[in-house]
C-alpha cells in the first residue's frame, strides 16, 4: 500500500469538520465546529441554517486543520469529502470546498460514504479484523453491516422507519428535555426502573431490520394517558423503560448477526454508540461470546472528518477518485 496524507472534509449535517490523516489512522489534526447551539431553539437541525453555517465556517476549518497538522497542500496526497448521505445543501458546501481545493492544488478528489466513515472511525484506534459486523446507530441511521474485507459493505439490516437516535430525540422532547435529547435520556435512565415494559419490535423471524416508531408511539401514548388521568409519571422510569427496550432489540439483532456470520469482531459506531446502556450490554455480551468489541472514543462516534480520512486511505489505494462534477447524493449505496 502507498503512504497517504489526506485532507478530509465532512459537512453532512450540523458539524463543519476537516482533518488531516496519515495512512488512514494517524490523526495529524481534527477540527470540528458544532452548530448545535444554533439549532437548539428549533428543537432539531434546520437544513437551511446548517448550510449557511457551513458556508461561513468551512474555509476557516480547513485552514485550521492544515495549520494544526503543520501541512501545506504540497504535502498532501489527496482531498476527501463526504458525498452523502446527509442534508443536501450541507453536503454541497463541503463538496464544493473539496473540489476547489482539489482543482487549485492539483490533488485527486476522493468521495466518501458517510456511513463508511462512521465504521472506519474504529480504524483511528485499532486495526479492523475481518470478517466483521458493524452496527451504526445515529440520529439519521440504524444499520447492520457485514464486511468481509476493506471497503466491502453488505447492508444486512436497516431501520424501516425512525433511526434510533431520532427516537431518542423525540422521546426526550415529550418528556421535556432539550435537543439533542439522547444524552439526557441516557443520564435520566440511570436513576429509573423499567416499570413500563414498552414493546420490543423484532419484526419477522430472521430479519435484521429495525423499527422504532412503535416504541416511540408507545412512550408518547403512555405519557398522554397518564397526563389525562392526572397521574404522575416518573421521567426516570420512562427513560429507563424506553432505553431498555431499544437496547434489547439493538443488541439481540446484532449478536444474532455476529453468530450467523461467524465473526469475531464487532464494531459499534455513530452518536448513539455513546449510550451507556448500549455500551454496557455489548460489553458483557461480547465477553460472554468471546467477540472483540470496538466502540470509538466519544469524539469519533459523533460526526468528524478524521473518520472520512480513514476510509479515504483505502479508496486511494484503489484509485477511487471523483471528477470535478461530483455531486451530493442522498440515496447512495455504501
Ligand atoms: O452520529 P451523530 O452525531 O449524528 C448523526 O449522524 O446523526 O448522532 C447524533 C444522535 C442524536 O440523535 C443524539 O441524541 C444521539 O446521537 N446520542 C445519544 C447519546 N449521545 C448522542 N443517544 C443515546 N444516548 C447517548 N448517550
Ligand atoms: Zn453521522
Amino acid at each position: 500500500t502507498q503512504d497517504t496524507v489526506i485532507l478530509s472534509i465532512e459537512t453532512s449535517c450540523d458539524e463543519t469538520a476537516a482533518s488531516v490523516v496519515r495512512n488512514g489512522s494517524e490523526i495529524l489534526s481534527n477540527v470540528v465546529v458544532s452548530q448545535i447551539e444554533s439549532h437548539k431553539r428549533f428543537g432539531g437541525v434546520v437544513p437551511e441554517v446548517a448550510s449557511r453555517h457551513h458556508v461561513e465556517t468551512i474555509t476557516l476549518v480547513i485552514e485550521q486543520a492544515l495549520e494544526e497538522a503543520g501541512m501545506t497542500p504540497e504535502g498532501l496526497s489527496a482531498v476527501a469529502v463526504t458525498e452523502g448521505p446527509g442534508l443536501i445543501g450541507a453536503l454541497l458546501v463541503g463538496i464544493n470546498a473539496a473540489k476547489a481545493f482539489s482543482f487549485a492544488h492539483d490533488l485527486p478528489l476522493i468521495p466518501v460514504h458517510h456511513i463508511a466513515g462512521h465504521i472506519y472511525a474504529n480504524q483511528l484506534e485499532e486495526e479492523l479484523e475481518f470478517p466483521l459486523v458493524a452496527l451504526i446507530v445515529s440520529g439519521g441511521h440504524t444499520e447492520l453491516i457485514y464486511m468481509e474485507d476493506h471497503l466491502s459493505f453488505e447492508v444486512i439490516g436497516e431501520t424501516r422507519d425512525d433511526a434510533v437516535g431520532e427516537a431518542y430525540d423525540k422521546v426526550a422532547r415529550v418528556i421535556g428535555l432539550p435537543y439533542p435529547g439522547g444524552p439526557h435520556v441516557d443520564r435520566l435512565s440511570r436513576e429509573g426502573a423499567d416499570t413500563f415494559d414498552f414493546p420490543r419490535s423484532y419484526l419477522e423471524q430472521g430479519s435484521y431490520d429495525f423499527s422504532f416508531s412503535g416504541l416511540k408511539s408507545a412512550v408518547i401514548n403512555t405519557l398522554h394517558n397518564h397526563r389525562q388521568k392526572g397521574l404522575e409519571v416518573k421521567k426516570e422510569d420512562v427513560a429507563k423503560s424506553f432505553q431498555e427496550s431499544a437496547v434489547d432489540v439493538l443488541t439481540k439483532k446484532t449478536m444474532d448477526a455476529v453468530e450467523e456470520y461467524e465473526v469475531k469482531h464487532l464494531l459499534v459506531a455513530g452518536g448513539v454508540a455513546a449510550n451507556s446502556g448500549l455500551r454496557q450490554r455489548f460489553e458483557s455480551l461480547c465477553r460472554e461470546n468471546d467477540v472483540k468489541l470496538s466502540i470509538p472514543k466519544l469524539k469519533f462516534c459523533t460526526d468528524n472528518a478524521a473518520m472520512i480520512g480513514a476510509v479515504a486511505h483505502h479508496l486511494y489505494q484503489k484509485d477511487h477518485f471523483a471528477s470535478l462534477d461530483l455531486n451530493g447524493r442522498n440515496f447512495i449505496d455504501i
